[in-house]
């Protein structure tokens, strides 16, 4: 049984005049699942959906096999959600908040209050907790939400862009919480950001939305492959001049390969060369050249690779 299941799932706004989704297929198993996408590319439209928050307009959706038409209350009941926005009363502190969200999954409360110390604990509100949530700065609030997304021991938790307002330590911290809760803790997650290349490093697959459409679902792993794509780059040695690149594409060149200056680096195209000999071929150059050889060196994709292909096409 998939995690997540959608067959031509499809949302229209504002008397169909606004498209959110269309004729979206997915099939989502375990692990981090990152779902990415520009503003308004549909991210939160399809986790209310799942979340039988929303209506599909078309097509149809199962969560971790309840089917989200009839379903919404039972999908709930096992499925942690961090919305988006900011839903946090201000006026409570954190570890009332958490028990009386425990207590609305269905916890029993000495359950609750246990329960919630120890997820408030785990995302590193340990001291904070008995502060009011309204003097929480936006990482104490993110990891309050996702406090309250864990504390009923979900099956499978949704993050609707929760990185969203953090500065790049607590955006690591975040990342790293997300990346335990699906490896270390074996809950299967769907998280979601605008941020193209934010979710590459704790995704196990990733899926790219664009205005409402599926541009690609698939492993991380296919996504930051070995592109066949060499990266070189060369030096001269001290004293001599600062021509190395250009020098070193002519002579590549020469020997019939395709390569192109990409800042510092030379990029050489994939070639029906085997890659130990070519590698060989570049390392010769260089020494035919004098030149040192400071990278030689496979590339990998990058997410942000997809638009960037699209938009060519
Ligand atoms: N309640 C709504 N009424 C009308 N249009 C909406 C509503 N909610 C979202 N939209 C539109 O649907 C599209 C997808 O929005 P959303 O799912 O919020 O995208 P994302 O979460 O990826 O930013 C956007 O064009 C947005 O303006
Ligand atoms: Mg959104």
């Amino acid at each position: 049984m998939g995690v997540v299941e959608t067959q031509g799932l499809g949302k229209r706004y504002a008397a169909g005049s606004v498209v959110a989704l269309e004729d979206l297929t997915l099939d989502l198993g375990g692990g981090v699942t990152g779902l990415v996408g520009a503003n308004g590319a549909g991210k939160s439209t399809l986790i209310k959906i799942l979340l039988g928050l929303l209506r599909p307009t078309s097509g149809s959706a199962r969560v971790l096999g309840h089917d989200i038409t009839g379903a919404g209350p039972q999908i709930r009941q096992v499925v942690g959600y961090l919305p988006e926005h900011d839903c946090l009363p201000p006026d409570m502190r954190a570890i009332d908040f958490v028990v009386h969200m425990g207590r609305m999954s269905g916890l029993p409360a000495a359950a609750a209050r246990e329960r919630a110390a120890d997820v408030l604990r785990h995302v590193g509100l340990a001291e904070e907790r008995y502060r009011l949530m309204g003097t929480y700065s936006t990482g104490m609030k993110q990891r309050a939400k996702l406090a309250q997304a864990l504390v009923h021991d979900p099956r499978l938790v949704m993050l609707d862009e929760p990185t969203n307002g953090l500065d790049p330590a607590a955006r690591d911290d975040m990342l790293g919480l997300i990346r335990r809760i699906g490896h270390d803790f074996g809950i299967p997650v769907l998280v979601t950001s605008h941020l193209l290349g934010e979710l590459e490093r704790v995704s196990d697959h990733v899926v790219v939305l664009d205005a409402g459409h599926l541009l690609r679902s698939e492993s991380t792993r296919s996504f930051l492959g070995d592109t066949g794509v060499l990266v070189v780059e060369v030096l001269e040695p001290a004293g001599h001049g600062s021509d190395a690149q250009a020098r070193m594409g002519r002579a590549l060149a020469g020997r019939g390969l395709v390569c192109r200056p990409r800042g510092t680096l030379l990029e050489i195209d994939p070639t029906t060369t085997a890659p130990d000999v070519l590698r060989d071929l570049v390392r010769d150059t260089a020494v035919d050249l004098g030149l040192g050889l400071v990278r030689l060196q496979a590339k990998t994709g990058q997410l942000e690779d997809v638009f960037r292909e699209e938009a060519a096409r």
